[in-house]
């Protein structure tokens, strides 16, 4: 009977046990604690005390079968003094039949209800003093073995739910942290792998309002940058008015000209009142909060990306979204600032490239034109001395000779602005060039035009001409070819252009004086494509794939 009775109190035991380490909230660990104490015992009231950090006080002071009406009857929770103090000096299970007959018993307050018998265990975390379980007034008597050692053990069990509970709440709050890292992590991988694969200025200040937009859910993004004294809206993002999208408004005396030179950001949560009149320039209809956050790189202010409401009634901008903005901002400025600087070197490409396109126009008007000049007055002038039939022979010489200058000069002419280009269209300027091969080079050339030149974009119209321009010349001067064949077709998203020659070839790995070669290489870099140069005893091949963006329908 005995035994039954043991084995049934051990079965309520681990059952209690497995119920408290199920918990993984401390308040609930706790709260079953308390009961399951109390039911195993038989104790009227149960109680927690928990140690502060220093072990020398309680820090809470948690009780059951309390009911709120003498809890405020008792006012001030024990602190930790008295009987309660003799199980924080020294952690070992303490029984009492009457608490108040102990020598550190100071007595009970006024209003608290007669407690005499008393159990308290000590619950040990990890070696260490976490705090106490207690209980009192056992139904029918004093606690006796049996109760301290159910109560040991629930302690032990109480200690592992604890700890678990600890645990979890770290592992939460790690994993939320990490969570938001991960978020804003992505966000800025996203602007860095944009800004790998762009460097066009426009599209870069496109994704940043898109995703920064997307990031902290606004209604409205738009993008400040500065420029001279002033901040100009470069893009927008979301149902944004026309005003906005042109936005321009002074750094002095506005909010986002105080965040551009602070580089601090700014939350509003009431636009209307927050906003200055030079403000209203940036007026985005019906706003009610914003966020401003500053585009610094390299130490240098470059705008100021601003977002107005949150969708979807979500309350306004708070920490979290202040702090994603923020890291986003960081990759957005430096996408911006490079952008910019290969802006900058495209354009410096393109004026070199222009630049030496000149000097070699320059030295074919020297070596030919004003070669054939010189030899003509040379001719005149002889003509001249000798008089009679010999100047008339000088006459017509010259005269074929200066129609043979004039149509050198024409081609000349031709070459440094392709009017033809624009008369007659690509398919006809390239048949051309390709008469022109046939004439001063004697080359057979075969052109085969799969586009319709008048869908392309003007820029890359001049780019296709000239890249088949110089490759025919050179397939002219170098090669000792007898075939050419130019090929302009469609692939993907470009533009294919092939010249190639049948000619003896050259290294192509090696540096050469020219500048054909490095022109056509810029320029299929200044209109983003890429230029493959293929050359072998059997002739030479030029391929430039030029991408058609932003044109076609
Ligand atoms: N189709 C070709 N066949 C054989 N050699 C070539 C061919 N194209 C280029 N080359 C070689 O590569 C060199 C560099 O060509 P590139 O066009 O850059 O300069 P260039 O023609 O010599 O001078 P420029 O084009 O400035 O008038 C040429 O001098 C020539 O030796
Ligand atoms: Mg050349």
């Amino acid at each position: 009977m005995a035994e039954d009775m043991h084995d049934v109190a051990a079965a309520r035991l681990l059952e209690a046990g497995r119920s408290l380490v199920a918990a993984l909230d401390l308040e609930v660990v706790l709260e079953r604690l308390l009961e399951t104490a109390r039911e195993l015992t038989g104790a009227r009231y149960a109680a927690i005390g928990v140690l502060d950090e220093r072990r020398q006080a309680l820090e809470r002071f948690l009780t059951s079968g309390i009911d709120a009406a003498n809890h405020a009857a008792i006012g001030d929770l024990p602190r930790g003094r008295g009987i309660l103090g003799v199980l924080i000096e020294d952690p070992r299970p303490l029984v009492l039949a009457d608490v108040g007959a102990h020598p550190r018993s100071y007595g009970f307050p006024h209003g608290h209800p007669p407690m005499r018998t008393f159990l308290g265990v000590p619950i040990v975390i990890r070696g260490e003093a976490w705090g106490n379980l207690y209980l009192t007034e056992k139904a029918g008597g004093e606690f006796g073995e049996a109760d301290v050692e159910a109560i040991t053990v629930l302690a032990d069990w109480a200690a592992i739910a604890i700890d678990h509970a600890h645990l979890y709440r770290r592992s939460v709050e790690r994993s939320e942290e990490l969570e938001r890292a991960i978020e804003g992590l992505e966000a800025t991988t996203a602007i860095s792998r944009a800004l790998g694969a762009e460097t066009d200025l426009g599209r870069v200040l496109e994704l940043v309002v898109k995703r920064g937009r997307a990031l902290v859910r606004a209604r409205v993004v738009v993008l400040l940058l500065a420029d001279g004294g002033r901040l100009v809206a470069a893009d927008g993002a979301g149902q944004i008015g026309d005003a906005a999208r042109t936005a321009s408004l002074p750094v002095a005396g506005t909010v986002a000209g105080a965040v551009l030179e602070s580089g601090r950001p700014e939350r509003i949560d009431d636009v209307a009142a927050r906003f200055a009149a030079a403000d209203e320039a940036l007026g985005v209809p019906g706003a009610e909060t914003a966020l401003l956050v500053p585009l610094r790189s390299r130490g240098r202010s470059l705008g100021v990306l601003c977002a107005f409401d949150r969708m979807d009634d979500e309350p306004g901008f708070g920490d979290r979204e202040e702090e994603l903005l923020l890291l986003f901002a960081q990759s957005a400025a430096t996408a911006v600032s490079t952008a910019r600087s290969v802006e900058a070197e495209r354009l410096r490409l393109s004026l070199r490239s222009a630049e030496q396109e000149r000097s070699r126009w320059a030295r074919e008007l020297h070596d030919e034109t004003l070669q054939g000049l010189a030899a003509l007055r040379v001719l005149l002038q002889s003509g001249l001395k000798v008089g009679g039939g010999a100047l008339e022979e000088a006459a017509r010489t010259a005269a074929e000779q200066v129609t043979t200058e004039i149509a050198n000069l024409r081609a000349l002419i031709t070459e440094l602005r392709p009017a033809a280009l624009d008369q007659l269209g690509l398919a006809a300027a390239l048949d051309g060039l390709a008469q022109r091969s046939r004439e001063v080079d004697g080359l057979e050339v075969e052109v085969k035009v799969d586009v319709d030149g008048e869908t392309l974009d003007p820029d890359l119209r001049t780019a296709v001409y000239r890249l088949v321009q110089e490759a025919l010349t050179n397939a002219g001067r170098h090669a000792r070819a007898q075939r050419v064949e130019v090929r302009i077709a469609r692939v993907g998203e470009g533009l294919e252009v092939l010249v190639a020659d049948d000619g003896r070839g050259f290294d192509a790995a090696a540096p050469t004086e020219g500048f054909g070669l490095a022109g056509m290489r810029e320029r299929a870099a200044l209109m983003g494509g890429t230029l493959e140069l293929g050359s072998s005893a059997a002739g030479t091949t030029v391929r430039a794939l030029l991408p058609e963006l932003g044109t076609g329908p």
